[in-house]
């Protein structure tokens, strides 16, 4: 066993009722092993009430400093690190500009390796403990995220990019050479080989991995859709609704379909664990579809603001009832930071409470990117609550320490906070990396 006494932040027990932070100015987390070795929460309370409890407790004490959840990033893509900052008109020119460019390098494994271990580094310093990421069009990134994650025994999600058409040549999956399976099939079957070696292994989790639409022909779409009947616990990930230019050509590609989303439920990759960026240019139809399938948006509100997307519609989003969490996108996003996400996120809200009398506060942001982030990937234990994400006894122990007085205006502003709003909010407008003094990983015996 673990003790630690700090201030604690953490989330009340998911239900229907409005999101509910829990802080504890003088708390006691306990942290240990569950029946498979792993270290999960065991109390989270008063240092009063609980410390009594367990006597010759060796306890590290970290006063003025406080212990949150660790941050999920629901959306990011590790070969864009550094694509961050590349300004272009809008998505598809930034895409064929900057980000192709540099996911063609990803084909020699010694540069994916390299930006792997940098990108895990990179996440968490700056406080995020889960992500679900994808990789490039090459099995070797797959490999070299996956290693990265495992070697730090973080909770990772990642797969194959699946691109048959519509991208640099050298970026689609490959044929093997002298093989009579065509690159469509060969992508399918490397994603196969891929869950079986990765999926469930340690902390790491599985996504069949469809760029977007327009990259995927018929056939590998209704192959990624097949894979993810036979794999009903492996993930999916992918891109929709995003820019008006990109949804034209969805259109046109796939007239069939009732809508751009609607072409994912057609090829069976709308369900549970099935995770969208962007969901900005949905209609109602699309929504209530995301509600009834179970699927979740992955909300990146700095990568929509940067690219000029637009916004993601919090009021739509709540009337219908579908399930969503916050993401970075990182290249399209601009930071690593979850401080930068959530500041971004209460940007574009601020858009549609000028609609729809709605704002959102610092504890809903902060759970969009924690709780409710790992609500939105489906990992909940057999009662329904989220196991990362949270400090909820029996949640996975990955946390961060926060220190309000990293800054001279963050201890300036936090000193002043007169209630946990404004403390949060203090965080979230101004924290970045140095407000993240430690993250702390859950081990195995
Ligand atoms: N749509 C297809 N690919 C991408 C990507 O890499 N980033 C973003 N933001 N949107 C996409
Ligand atoms: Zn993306």
């Amino acid at each position: 066993m673990k003790a630690y006494r700090a201030s604690l932040l953490w989330f009340a027990p998911h239900t229907d009722a409005p999101v509910r932070a829990c802080f504890e100015e003088d708390g006691l987390l306990l942290v240990g092993p569950d029946a498979a070795g792993r270290q999960v929460v065991q109390a989270i309370g008063s240092w009063r009430t609980l410390a009594p409890q367990y006597p010759g407790l060796s306890v590290e004490h970290l006063p003025g400093r406080i212990i949150a959840p660790g941050f999920v990033d629901l959306h990011i893509h590790f070969p864009q690190t550094n694509v961050i900052g590349s300004p272009a008109e809008g998505l598809l020119p930034w895409l064929e500009n900057y980000t192709f460019p540099e996911e063609l390098r990803f084909a020699a494994p010694a540069y994916g390796a390299e930006a792997a271990d940098f990108f895990v580094e990179e996440l968490l310093r700056n406080g995020v403990t889960c992500a679900l990421a994808f990789a490039t069009s090459h099995s070797e990134s797959v490999n070299a995220l996956f290693a990265a994650a495992q070697q730090r025994q973080m909770r990772m999600i990642t797969g194959l990019c699946l691109m048959d058409r519509h991208a640099p040549p050298a970026l689609l999956n490959q044929a093997r050479p002298g093989s009579r399976v065509d690159a469509t099939e060969q992508s399918l079957l490397d994603s196969e080989a891929l869950i079986q070696q990765w999926h469930g292994k340690d902390r790491l989790g599985y996504a069949i991995t469809p760029r977007f639409a327009p990259t995927s022909t018929d056939a590998q779409l209704s192959g990624a859709g097949a894979l993810a009947a036979r794999y009903p616990e492996v993930w999916i990930q992918s891109h929709v609704a995003e820019n008006r230019d990109e949804i034209a050509w969805a259109r046109a590609l796939f007239p069939r379909s009732r809508s751009y989303l609607a072409t994912y439920a057609d090829f069976g990759l709308m369900r549970q664990r099935a995770v969208y960026a962007h969901c900005i240019h949905l209609d109602e139809a699309d929504r209530t579809l995301m509600r009834d399938c179970a699927s979740a948006a992955a909300v990146s509100p700095s990568s929509n603001l940067f690219l000029g997307s637009g916004f993601f519609d919090y009021a739509a989003a709540a009337r219908v009832g579908f399930a969503y969490g916050l993401a970075s996108d990182v290249g399209g996003g601009t930071s690593f930071s979850p401080f930068h996400t959530m500041l971004a996120a209460y940007y574009v809200g601020r858009e549609g409470q000028t609609k729809a009398g709605l704002s959102l506060s610092p504890q809903q942001l902060w759970w969009q990117h924690t709780a409710g982030a790992g609500r939105a990937l489906g990992l909940l234990d057999a009662s329904g609550q989220a196991l990362v994400g949270n400090l909820l006894p029996g949640c996975e122990a990955d946390f961060v320490v926060l220190n309000p007085q990293a800054t001279p205006l963050l201890a300036r502003k936090t000193a002043r906070a007169a209630s946990l709003d404004e403390l949060l909010f203090a965080m979230i407008v101004l924290g970045d990396d140095r407000l993240v003094e430690r993250t702390v990983i859950s081990q195995a015996a």
